[in-house]
């Protein structure tokens, strides 16, 4: 039988303790132990950047990370960008207004992106939101409606601000 290794993670504000197998991603513990099912499977190799969260304040693959290196650590999943009632929070509500989902399968992961960017520059050139978004793949190809989604989010960020 596999040992299990006792794990502590704040989960979008949330302290969640469970034991995990030393090989579970991060990304299996927090869609399958935490219920965190927006966090999305995509190659499961570190390429697509569906599974995009925040680690400790910056955006990582969750699928590249193992559970056991959570502990002790803070997560913040797309989930966590909704307002404290459940209601779309801004960046989900400019993605939505802006028609930047077809499928939706990468939209967490750009959501996650989008919001490292947004957290640490307001106010991002077109190649700034290239950048950001550059690890997430879009099988849609819905590339220049999430653009214009995170220019909206931005703007109505900085409006908030005035
Ligand atoms: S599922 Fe993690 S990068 Fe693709
Ligand atoms: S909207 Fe379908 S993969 Fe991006």
């Amino acid at each position: 039988m596999t040992d299990t290794i006792h794990i502590h993670v704040s989960i979008n504000g949330n302290e969640v303790t469970d034991s995990v197998i030393p090989r579970m991603t991060l990304l299996d513990f927090l869609r399958y132990k935490a219920g965190m099912t927006g966090t999305h499977a995509g190659c499961e190799h570190g390429v697509c950047g569906a599974c995009s969260v925040i680690f400790d304040g910056d955006p990582v693959r969750s699928c590249s990370l193992l559970a056991v290196q959570a502990n002790g650590k803070s997560v913040m999943t797309v989930e966590g960008l909704s307002n404290a009632d459940g209601t779309p929070g801004t960046l989900q509500e400019a993605f939505q207004d802006a028609h930047a989902m077809q499928c939706g399968y990468c939209i967490p992961g750009m959501l996650v992106s989008a919001h490292a960017l947004l957290a640490r520059n307001a106010a991002p050139s077109l190649e700034d939101i290239k950048e950001a978004i550059g690890g997430n793949i879009c099988r849609c190809t819905g590339y220049v409606q999430i653009i214009e989604a995170i220019q909206l989010a931005a703007t109505r960020l900085r409006e908030a601000l005035e």
